[in-house]
């Protein structure tokens, strides 16, 4: 996967569903010269795996139990030693909704091309998933850490647009209670450790950024995608 002597660099995309995180990195990669996107969504177990949630009776698909942590792990630590890996066969769907004009990503691609210097040597890997920072272990094992986020409501009127996710085996549909009953408690309950007061609404603690170096990119309704995707290309080039 690494061409000799380049520094691999993991770029973790973390955060709640629906704040962005494929919208991103994958805009993102498409002006970079040369990035591996790695879906946490790939390492799902097969779906009569995933856990049921007593409550509800429904299936679990937004807690760590139901990805294949120790194949993720593996893989991540394999790529990030530079071995050679088999390519993912992905789940993920590459339409995306949202689009840079012309303009916009000119900009982007100048700023780019003006910090070539930093990325000289450097094979950069992003990695995209909705848990990547609920284990601290595993949160070092990232170089960059970025925690996409919005707020209760943005999240749920984006989770609750969408039609359906292609799982291991089928296509998975939410029944109408399925962001607050499972989705949000998932995202605070394994999130909020890292938040002032536990509260996810409130910022980052100080020593998430000093310890994880984790940055919080906030992608509220009023967010633009050109903002994101600068703001993301900002702090990466900081810390190459
Ligand atoms: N700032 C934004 N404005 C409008 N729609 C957005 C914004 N950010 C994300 N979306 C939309 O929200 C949905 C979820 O985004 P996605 O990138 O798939 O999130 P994630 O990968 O974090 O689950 C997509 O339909 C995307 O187009
Ligand atoms: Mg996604």
């Amino acid at each position: 996967m690494t061409r000799q002597n380049e520094q691999v660099v993991l770029i973790a995309f973390g955060g709640p569903s629906s704040s962005g995180k494929t919208t991103i990195a994958q805009t993102l990669k498409a002006l970079l010269a040369d990035v591996t996107l790695i879906h946490l969504d790939d390492f799902y177990l097969t779906d009569s795996r995933i856990p049921i949630d007593e409550a509800t009776g429904y299936q679990n698909w937004d807690c760590a139990e139901a990805i294949d942590f120790e194949k993720f792990t593996t893989y991540v630590e394999n790529v990030k030693s530079g071995k050679e890996q088999v390519p993912i066969n992905s789940i993920q769907s590459n339409d995306l909704n949202l689009k840079l004009d012309p303009s916009e990503k000119r900009a982007i691609v100048d700023k780019i091309d003006s910090q070539q210097d930093k990325f000289k040597g450097k094979k950069l890997v992003f990695i995209d998933g909705f848990m990547l920072f609920h284990n601290p272990e595993l949160v070092d094992l990232f170089d960059i850490e970025l925690l996409f986020h919005a707020s209760f409501s943005t999240l749920k009127q984006r989770r609750e647009s969408r039609g359906g996710y292609n799982t291991a085996e089928g296509f998975w549909v939410d029944p109408p209670d399925y962001f607050e009953k499972i989705v949000w408690p998932g995202f605070v309950n394994s999130h909020k450790y890292l938040f002032v007061g536990e509260d996810v609404d409130n910022n980052l603690k100080p020593e998430a950024l000093r310890k994880h170096h984790i940055y919080n990119i906030r992608n509220d309704s009023d967010s633009t995608l050109s903002e994101l995707v600068r703001k993301t290309l900002d702090i990466i080039i900081d810390n190459l």
